[in-house]
């Protein structure tokens, strides 16, 4: 075995031809000798026939074999616990994905180290990456904690095999998964002292829930688009209106030449034209081909694991994903709080921000409470944030809170301030993918090096440059959406138990009430009926269980909703027992 180099982590690896030799030696050290489980042999080797298929996984540390963990994956019609049943006879092992974990084994030295969670760990990583559907294993009574912990299942059958009696377990691979997953300390502790040089990540990459299930219902092939009429997307925030008739017209002109042209590489022109809609200097934007791939390309530009981050609970979900899940450093949340309709108490706010953070998040107006902080006195906090602190003010919705209420000036001039100026929401462009970020020059310069050509579609550059041509229609528009979200929200409100969130955006968030069926409930039974709408639950940690979030549509959509939404609820609340019982099979 070689490494060279000393070093305290572990390394995991597939096992080369070679090493496999020791692999054996270990076998008959253990197998043989230790436990009595085969006859020993002269060669002092043990391995069958199953191993020309079987994948062997070790770990080792400076060069010293720890342990190891075999798998035989489906496909060579035997298994290696077929020596001991008739694999029939459970029909939990009779699909086609099925992959048998063996042998997990590890040295004496080893033994009260990390090395068993490791591999198995690893087996489980590495069937997930060949899409495997369940797991078996047959884990020897002595250990067999171990098997359970990780969310194996006893079958009831006992195997014994020379001096070894054997427990057969199985468990689907999500299922172990999302067992292992909630094991975040272990899992930490097992990624610091690990060299893991498996080919699959040590985490599976994770992606955050947006609403956007609507595209089911239509398909995501684009075969049968006109489905769209048939169903109401509430669930995600596109404008209600039509782009501007200049962006049509621009598109519609030039269409098959806009669709075979490369576009300007750096955006040049659209970064002119944002500059003399916001009367902004060019060198202070950075454009992208929508909020989200700007979100990805900045912060994980500036943060590491070490990082800290202090966001808004709740709050649009991607930033805790990326945060979490993405860059994986530490988030600090501040807790906006029903009684006080979700606003952000700037005093609070400066308490926390003097602890110091790299980053802070705000995103303003918050989604999904739809709660604006005015311009001024957000200036004002923001002048107090550290100068080591990153500020990123997500502007998405700002339109909506007023013309002139964006910190973009203010974030061109400061020396830390951010803003993501998202252009889907407010210029009906969420299809095209278009944003930008406004902030301080060099920040920008640093960015703009990381920033691919191309990043924005040609038609996207048409369209957002056509977009920002026309104020006066989106003004109409905004206008048109207070007008629309009022009543909305009278006629919301008036359902029994419902409390509505007033907003300045175009959505709402919904209070059910307590004692009625909980948000995922409604958001089943309205999807059966067309209308896409979204449990806000999981954007925030206090938001409980009977939050929903609803976009603003035009007069007729928005009547569409209501009369779902009340036939859904008068017959919930006339039939408490149906209630209950949709609930249980929901959780
Ligand atoms: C607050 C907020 N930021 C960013 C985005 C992402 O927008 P996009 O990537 O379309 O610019 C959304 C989308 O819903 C949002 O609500």
């Amino acid at each position: 075995m070689q490494n060279p180099k000393t070093s305290n982590q572990i390394i995991v690896r597939i096992a080369t031809l070679a090493e496999r030799e020791e692999i054996y030696r270990l076998r008959h050290e253990v197998y043989a000798r230790e436990l009595g489980q085969h006859a020993q042999n002269k060669m002092g080797s043990l391995h069958d026939p199953l191993d020309e298929f079987n994948i062997y996984i070790l770990a080792s540390l400076n060069g010293v074999l720890a342990g190891f963990v075999s798998i035989t994956p489906p496909g060579f019609g035997s298994y290696s616990v077929d020596k001991y049943l008739c694999r029939e006879n459970f029909p939990e092992l009779a699909g086609e994905g099925l992959y048998e974990v063996r042998l997990l084994t590890v040295t004496n030295r080893f033994r009260r180290r990390e090395a068993a969670g490791l591999l198995m760990y690893a087996a489980l990583r590495w069937i997930e990456s060949q899409n495997g559907e369940r797991i078996m294993a047959i884990g020897r009574r002595e250990v067999l904690d171990l098997y359970v912990h990780v969310g194996l299942e006893k079958l009831g059958h006992q195997i014994r095999s020379g001096a070894v009696t054997y427990e057969l377990l199985t468990a689907t691979v999500v299922r172990m998964a999302e067992r292992i997953k909630s094991f975040t300390s272990l899992l930490n502790r097992l990624e610091r002292v690990v060299d893991w040089q498996l080919d699959v990540p040590f985490r599976k990459p994770a992606a955050c829930f947006h609403g956007g299930a609507f595209f089911d219902a239509i398909g995501p092939d684009f075969e049968h688009l006109e489905r769209r009429h048939r169903i109401i997307n509430a669930d995600v925030l596109d404008a209600w209106f039509p782009p501007s008739p200049r962006v049509l017209a621009a598109l519609q002109q030039d269409l098959p030449w806009l669709l075979r042209t490369s576009p300007p590489t750096g955006c040049e022109g659209m970064v002119r034209a944002i500059a003399r809609a916001r009367d902004l200097p060019p060198e202070n934007i950075l454009p992208g081909a929508g909020s989200s791939d700007l979100i990805f390309l900045a912060l994980r530009y500036w943060l590491t694991r070490s990082s800290r981050v202090l966001i808004l609970d709740p709050t649009y979900g991607e930033y805790a994903h990326v945060l979490e899940h993405v860059v994986r450093c530490r988030v600090d949340r501040i807790g906006l709080v029903r009684e006080n309709n979700y606003q952000l108490d700037l005093e609070q706010f400066a308490r926390v921000v003097a602890r110091g953070y790299d980053l802070i998040v705000l995103v303003n107006p918050n989604s999904p409470t739809g709660q604006h902080v005015p311009r001024g006195r957000l200036e004002e906090a923001l002048r107090k944030v550290p100068a080591a602190t990153r500020v990123w003010v997500d502007e998405t919705y700002i339109e909506y809170a007023g013309a002139d209420e964006s910190l973009e000036l203010f974030a061109t001039v400061s020396a830390n301030v951010v803003v993501c100026k998202s252009m889907s929401k407010v210029y009906a462009l969420s299809g095209a993918r278009a944003a930008y970020l406004c902030g301080p020059a060099g920040m920008m310069e640093e960015l703009r090096a990381i920033n691919p050509p191309w990043a924005v579609s040609l038609l996207a550059q048409v369209a957002a440059v056509a977009a920002l041509q026309d104020p006066a229609y989106y003004a109409a528009r905004y206008a048109e959406t207070h007008r629309l979200r009022n009543e909305f929200s009278e006629r919301l409100s008036a359902l029994t138990g419902w409390e509505v969130l007033p907003g300045v955006a175009n959505f709402l968030l919904c209070h059910l009430p307590d004692d009625g069926p909980d948000a995922a409930t409604v958001v089943k039974l309205c999807r059966a009926r067309g209308l896409f709408l979204r449990d806000a639950g999981a954007m925030g940690r206090a938001l409980g269980k009977h939050t929903l979030r609803i976009a603003v549509k035009d007069t007729e959509t928005n009547e569409r909703m209501l009369r779902i939404i009340s036939g859904m609820n008068n017959r919930l609340l006339s039939n408490a027992n149906e209630v209950s019982s949709l609930q249980s099979v929901e959780s």
